[in-house]
This record gives C-alpha cells, sequence and structure tokens, in this order.
C-alpha cells in the first residue's frame, strides 16, 4: 500500500509520513518480525523505563516487564535517533510534553512484538477448513466473516482466506471476508503490501503453495488476489470500542492476549464471545487459556473454544 500524498504530507509527528520511509526503505524480503537493532544509547534508566511502560500500558494493554530494558533501548533507539535525541530522559520528556500524545503511535509501533507465520498451529486451519467444507455442503452461498484480531504483518489472515478460497473453489463464489485488525500502523501496511519472502511460499502446506505468485527479482512473492480480495485490514486497538456489530462464525485471536494483564484478557474474552455466533469458535494461541465455562464457551480442545447453539441454530451446520 503507498500512503496517500495527504497522509504523508501531515505534521511533523506523522506516522504516515515515518511509515511511508520505513516501508521504502525497508522492503525486501520481509522478515516476520521487526528487527532488533544494536544500539550506542544508554539503556533506560529504572524511572524511564517505567514511564515508558505506563504509556504503552494505557495506550496498548501491552505488559513489559522489568527485564525488558533491553528490549525497550533497541527498538526504541531508531527511533531516538530520528528524532535527534541521545537519551532516554529526553525522549520521556517529548512523551510528558504536550506533543507527548502525537508520539504514542510510534512508540507502540515499535514496542508491539509482530512475531507471525503462515499456518501456525496448522490444526486450527484444518478445523476451519473442515468447518467450511461442512457448511458449503449444506449452504454453498453461505455468507461468512471470519476475524483475525492481532493480524500483525498478515500471515495469519492470508492462511484464513487462502483455506476460505480453496473452500470458494470446490462450493462456487459467496459473501466471505476477512476482518484483519491491528493496533500497528506499520504491519498493517506491510500486510497490505501482500509480498511475503519465497520461504514463506516452500514453507506453506503443498495445497495452499499456489496461492502464492512466482517471485520477483527481489525474490517476493504476491499474495494471489483471488485470496487477498478476501481480506479487509484496519487499524483497531483492541482496548478501545470496536465499530462490529455483526457476529462472526470464527475469531483468531493468537498470541496477542498473553501480552495483557488477566483481567484484560477475560473482559476481550468476552467480548469477542458476544461477537461470536451461535456454533461459532474462538481460536487463541497455544500458551493462552480462558476459563472456557464462565463465557459459556465449550473446550474443544488445542485452544479451540465454541459458542454453543441456541434454538437449535450452528453457523457451522447450516442448521
Ligand atoms: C505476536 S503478534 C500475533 C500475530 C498473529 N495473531 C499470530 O498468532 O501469528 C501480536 C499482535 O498483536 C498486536 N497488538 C498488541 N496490542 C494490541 C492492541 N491493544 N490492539 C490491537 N492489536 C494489538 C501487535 O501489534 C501484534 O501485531
Amino acid at each position: 500500500m503507498r500512503v496517500s500524498a495527504d497522509m504523508a504530507n501531515a505534521g511533523p509527528f506523522s506516522p504516515a509520513r515515518d511509515l511511508q520511509a520505513r516501508l521504502d526503505a525497508a522492503l525486501g524480503p520481509q522478515s516476520a518480525e521487526r528487527n532488533d537493532t544494536a544500539s550506542d544509547l544508554a539503556e533506560p534508566t529504572a524511572a524511564e523505563f517505567e514511564a515508558i511502560a505506563a504509556h504503552l500500558a494505557r495506550a496498548a494493554g501491552i505488559r513489559l516487564e522489568a527485564h525488558k530494558k533491553q528490549l525497550v533501548l533497541t527498538r526504541l533507539s531508531p527511533r531516538l535517533r530520528d528524532l535527534g535525541m541521545s537519551s532516554f530522559a529526553a525522549y520521556c520528556a517529548l512523551l510528558e510534553s504536550p506533543d507527548g500524545g502525537d508520539e504514542i503511535p510510534f512508540m507502540v509501533n515499535r514496542l508491539t512484538t509482530n512475531l507471525t507465520k503462515f499456518f501456525r498451529e496448522p490444526h486450527h486451519f484444518e478445523d476451519l477448513a473442515r468447518r467450511l467444507e461442512q457448511r458449503l455442503a449444506v449452504q454453498p452461498r453461505a455468507r461468512l466473516r471470519i476475524w483475525s484480531a492481532g493480524c500483525s504483518t498478515g500471515q495469519e489472515p492470508y492462511s484464513i482466506a487462502m483455506v476460505l478460497a480453496a473452500a470458494t473453489r470446490r462450493a462456487g463464489p459467496g459473501d466471505r471476508l476477512v476482518l484483519a485488525t491491528d493496533i500497528d500502523s506499520e504491519v498493517l501496511a506491510r500486510a497490505e503490501a501482500a509480498l511475503y519472502a519465497e520461504a514463506d511460499r516452500r514453507a506453506a502446506p503443498p495445497a495452499m503453495r499456489g496461492y502464492f505468485g512466482a517471485p520477483d527479482a527481489q525474490g517476493r512473492c504476491r499474495i494471489a488476489p483471488e485470496v487477498a480480495k478476501l481480506v479487509r485490514f484496519k487499524p483497531l486497538n483492541l482496548l478501545e470500542d470496536w465499530p462490529m456489530r455483526g457476529r462472526f462464525e470464527a475469531i483468531f485471536f493468537r498470541n496477542v492476549a498473553i501480552y495483557f494483564p488477566i483481567d484484560v484478557q477475560q473482559q476481550l474474552y468476552g467480548q469477542m464471545a458476544h461477537l461470536l455466533a451461535p456454533g461459532g469458535v474462538l481460536y487463541l494461541g497455544h500458551s493462552e487459556s480462558i476459563r472456557g465455562a464462565s463465557l459459556g464457551l465449550e473446550t474443544l480442545g488445542q485452544t479451540m473454544f465454541r459458542k454453543p447453539s441456541a434454538g437449535g441454530v450452528d453457523c457451522w451446520s447450516g442448521a
């Protein structure tokens, strides 16, 4: 995605302008994780670390444990250099200043952990494929909505969309979409670019490799239009109001809640349970847990949770 001229001409703390420059510089074969770079700055003091951690917790819900000082140093150093700052004291002063609010999105972009890959935890995609087959056998034109919450650089929603595209090839077209959201504007721009390393194509399940285009001169493979058109990327901070009103047949909320305190995790799981259609499934990361019973969700094993059918309605059976 090119950032539009209007966005690129925004003020001195414009995430769009910063993002465009970094995209232009960095869009080679994409690694799934933002590089942590060595720094010549001194580590933040305990008080500076706590101030940054408090801003991050307020803005994004993310907890930074005390031993993450080095991570703050390596991830924020390039930002301090861009701002011409030589100490975390100066950076904390900026955060506390009237312009501090403008800096927060840059800080959040730098401090989120975006590690992801295609078909991570493959059993979730196998489960989704089985459900799609069952539903589309009964209703080939079924309308389906799936949400990838905390989608990072796009590997998760494109994996979902590939499974959806394969099912659609068999059943025929229908109204099907994957909503993909993240707080981090930089990863969303990379996801929209839909370009991935050739190694990602090789690592995908054989039946899915055809959804990656042939490598270009830089060795990057473009996601097939048939798949890309199924995905809508949108910025969304999960701690803020959610604009979605309709129900989802499935929600992938994997490897995101792990960074939040327990009370925030439980709150978000509850909101997601509410947004699931009867019979809908919530997929979590392998190290995440949910007190399924307290949210009215059934445990299916392998961090999959199902909302019970209501009045005989089950979104995956078509009943
Ligand atoms: C480790 S990645 C997980 C990617 C993918 N779901 C997976 O499992 O491979 C976590 C993502 O959550 C996003 N995130 C963190 N806090 C968030 C928040 N408050 N709202 C929305 N997204 C958030 C981060 O930007 C990051 O891209």
